[in-house]
C-alpha cells in the first residue's frame, strides 16, 4: 500500500502560521523552536551564538538536482569545496564548544567534505551507509552508497554508544562451558547479539513509499539513520539544529527522541510537510527499525517487540 504522506490544501491553510518567516529585528534572543521558511545561510547571523548541541547538515550534494523549483548546480570540486567552507563558517559560531555535528554526501561531494571541514572542525570518523537503491549505470559501478562525516568542536563531547547498539542475528551461537549463551541472547523471535555501532551501516534502506515517513522531498534521509546521529551524540533537552531540513527528518526524529529542534528550508511545501509529520509524531511517536532501545536489521519489522 501507498503509504506517501502528502499535503492537503486543508493542511497547507492550517500550517502555514506554524512557520517562522522572519527573525526579529536584533535577532533571536533565544534558539527558537520549530520550523522556519527561509535560507539558513543568510538566517545565520540572527540566530544566537554557542547554542546548538548537534548541528545534522545534509546541505545539496554536488549533483545538479532540483529542490521544487531551486536548483543546485553541479559544480567542480574546487568550487563545491569554497562553497561548503562558507556553509560551515556560517553555522559554526552557533555551535557550543561540545557540540557535534555530521554533514551527509555522497562519494564526490565527500572529496569536499572532508577539506571543508577540516579546516574548522576535528574530522573523527566517516560513517558509510550502504543505501542500495540507486540508478544502474551503463559504464560505471552504480552509486548505491552515501558518507556522513561525523566532526565535532573540541575534543569534549558526547557520544552514546550504548544508545546506538544494533541487534544481530547470531550465526553462530557459541556457548560457554557451562551452556550459556556467550555474549547473545536466545528470544523466542530468534537469537541475537546487541553489537557495538560501527561506521558501516547496511541496516537502513531509504524512505520508500509503503512507509509511512515516506513523502515526495527528493532526498529524504530515514527517520532511522537520523535517530542513529541524534541518540549517539545529544541528550534529551539538548538543541538539535537543521538549517537544510527538506522534508523535516531531523525535527521528526528531535521531537520524538525528547530534543529541542529547529529545522530551516528555502521551500515553502516542504516546511509544510515537516510541520505536518511534526503534529502526525505526537500521535505516532516510534521510529521505524528503532525498538526495545536497540536498532534493528533490515526485514525484521515482524519480530520487533
Ligand atoms: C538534501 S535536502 C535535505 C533532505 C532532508 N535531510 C530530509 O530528510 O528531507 C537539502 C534541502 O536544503 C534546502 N536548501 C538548499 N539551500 C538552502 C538554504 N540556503 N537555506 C535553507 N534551505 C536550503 C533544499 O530546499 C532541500 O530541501
Amino acid at each position: 500500500m501507498n503509504r506517501t504522506l502528502e499535503l492537503t490544501d486543508e493542511d497547507r491553510s492550517r500550517l502555514r502560521p506554524r512557520l517562522i518567516r522572519s527573525a526579529p529585528a536584533d535577532g533571536f534572543s533565544t534558539f527558537p523552536q520549530g520550523t522556519i521558511h527561509g535560507d539558513s545561510i543568510a538566517l545565520a547571523p540572527q540566530l544566537p551564538i554557542a547554542s546548538v548541541d548537534l548541528l545534522i547538515l545534509d546541505p545539496p550534494y554536488n549533483l545538479s538536482k532540483d529542490f521544487n523549483g531551486y536548483r543546485f548546480a553541479k559544480r567542480t570540486v574546487e568550487d563545491y569545496t569554497e562553497w561548503l567552507d562558507r556553509v560551515l563558517a556560517a553555522f559554526k559560531p552557533l555551535l557550543k564548544p561540545t557540540a557535534s555535528l555530521y554533514i551527509c554526501g555522497e562519494w564526490l561531494t565527500s572529496a569536499s567534505i572532508f577539506i571543508a571541514a577540516s579546516k574548522h572542525f576535528v574530522v573523527r570518523n566517516r560513517i558509510t551507509w550502504e543505501r542500495e537503491k540507486g540508478r544502474g549505470a551503463k559504464s560505471n559501478w552504480k552509486n548505491a552508497s552515501e558518507d556522513i562525516w561525523f566532526c565535532t568542536v573540541s575534543n569534549t563531547y558526547t557520544f552514546n554508544v550504548n544508545a546506538v547498539k544494533l541487534r544481530r542475528r547470531v550465526v553462530a551461537p557459541y556457548r560457554n562451558r557451562d551452556g550459556s549463551p556467550k555474549d547473545w541472547k536466545a528470544t523466542q523471535q530468534g537469537n541475537f547479539r546487541d553489537t557495538h555501532p560501527s561506521n558501516l551501516w547496511t541496516d537502513i534502506t531509504i524512505p520508500f513509499w509503503s512507509m509511512p515517513e515516506n513523502t515526495d522531498h527528493p532526498t529524504q534521509k530515514s527517520e532511522k539513520l537520523t535517530a542513529k546521529l541524534i541518540l549517539a551524540s545529544s541528550h534529551p533537552g539538548d538543541v538539535v539544529f537543521d538549517p537544510f531540513q527538506g522534508s523535516g527528518t531531523t525535527s521528526v526524529v528531535a521531537k520524538k527522541l525528547g530534543r529541542f529542534y529547529l529545522g530551516i528550508d528555502r521551500n515553502e511545501e516542504y516546511c509544510l510537510l515537516a510541520e505536518r509529520r511534526l503534529e502526525l509524531s505526537e500521535t505516532e511517536p516510534s521510529i521505524q527499525g528503532f525498538a526495545d532501545g536497540v536498532f534493528w536489521e533490515r526485514n525484521t519489522l515482524a519480530i520487533q517487540p
